[in-house]
């Protein structure tokens, strides 16, 4: 199977990020063939500073490498590495109407806010499904949030194949169990909201933030309903079934304040993120063998996508003629 999936270099990862996708990415490394790219053609439709845009790019890099990402194994790239996609994202909006851009849910919500919308997010789910079908990928695991883009990735691939013929082959997203993560006001945790958990924060400011994590007026005696608590949302990612067992029996119970089980989610959190701090910190200390990485994929997927391209070429009437 090959599998495909990008993030955006925009932000600090965080928990959402890693319990919705990169951890099913790494899972999938084993058996797949599979290509992660940093998604920074997408990040200029937020961030417009230049050396923010780098090192948030370097960033992400750093981050995939110290969780477990294994270049070997994967295609790991920057989207820029592989200019052919804005080529063919072009191509694919001749085929794409108007509507299904507009009914997309991320443009929606920002013209809902008032928020001005460059032409880069319209287009963005453009951009996204020239990602996805230029590497002819079968699953590209996201979390929900993603899910209404590939969606129209699949339509799109639809409109250009039977305009053209079986070009692409029809992706299917891929969920984890846990598709959307709550942040500390209960909200899905995001970037744009301010209510994120940082995969690497220093231990002092992720203990205080876990801490603040928004609970009901329960009182410490009365039974609570694990169900509705953000806290216990979090820590079952992070605790083994039998303890998440344990505390759903203790919420019932009641007797138990939400300080102890924040408490308990504010260690989980060290015990697994706290011991990667050091490998997350000797990958910031080699720049250079980054970059390595990231050129080394580019050259993989940059292979693959020049390949595909020519055939789109081919199937619209744009290829040099032939001598
Ligand atoms: P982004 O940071 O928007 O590039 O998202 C990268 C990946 O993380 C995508 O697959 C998202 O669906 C996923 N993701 C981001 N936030 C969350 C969340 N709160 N819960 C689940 N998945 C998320
Ligand atoms: N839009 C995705 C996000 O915000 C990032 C992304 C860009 C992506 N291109 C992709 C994800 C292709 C999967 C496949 O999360």
């Amino acid at each position: 199977m090959r599998v495909l999936s990008g993030i955006q270099s925009s932000g600090a990862l965080h928990l959402g990020n890693y319990f919705g996708a990169m951890k099913q990415h790494i899972e999938l490394q084993h058996e797949n063939e599979c290509f992660y790219f940093i998604a920074n053609y997408h990040a200029l439709t937020t961030i417009q500073d230049a050396e923010r845009l780098q090192q948030l790019t370097f960033d992400v890099a750093a981050d995939y490498l110290a969780l477990g990402l294994d270049p070997n194994r994967v295609a790991f790239f920057r989207q820029t590495d592989v200019p052919e996609v804005t080529e063919l994202t072009w191509i694919l909006a001749t085929v794409t109407g108007k509507g299904l851009l507009e009914r997309a849910h991320s443009f929606k919500d920002k013209t809902a806010k008032g928020l001005p919308v460059s032409m880069g997010l319209f287009c963005y789910p453009l951009l996204m499904a020239a990602d996805i079908l230029i590497y002819r990928s079968d699953i590209v695991p996201v979390g929900q949030d993603q899910v209404q883009h590939i969606e129209m990735t699949q339509d799109i691939a639809g409109y250009f194949n039977s305009t053209y013929g079986e070009v692409f082959v029809r992706p299917e997203p891929r969920l984890n169990q846990t598709p959307v993560v709550p942040g500390l006001d209960g909200q899905k945790m995001s970037k744009s909201y301010g209510n994120t958990i940082e995969l690497f924060g220093d231990a002092g400011t992720i203990k205080k933030k876990i801490m603040s994590i928004k609970t009901d007026s329960t009182p410490v005696e009365a039974p609570k309903d694990p169900q509705r608590c953000n806290v216990f949302a979090l820590l079952k990612l992070l605790a083994s079934p039998e303890e998440t067992a344990e505390w759903e029996r203790r919420y019932r119970a009641g007797g138990m304040g939400y300080g102890e089980a924040k408490k308990r989610l504010a260690e989980l959190y060290e015990e697994k993120f706290g011991r990667l701090r050091a490998q997350r910190a000797a990958w910031a200390a080699r720049p250079d063998d980054v970059e390595d990485i990231l050129r080394a994929g580019g050259k993989r997927a940059r292979a693959v996508a020049q390949e595909v391209m020519e055939s789109v070429r081919r199937a619209c009437g744009l290829s040099a003629r032939p001598r």
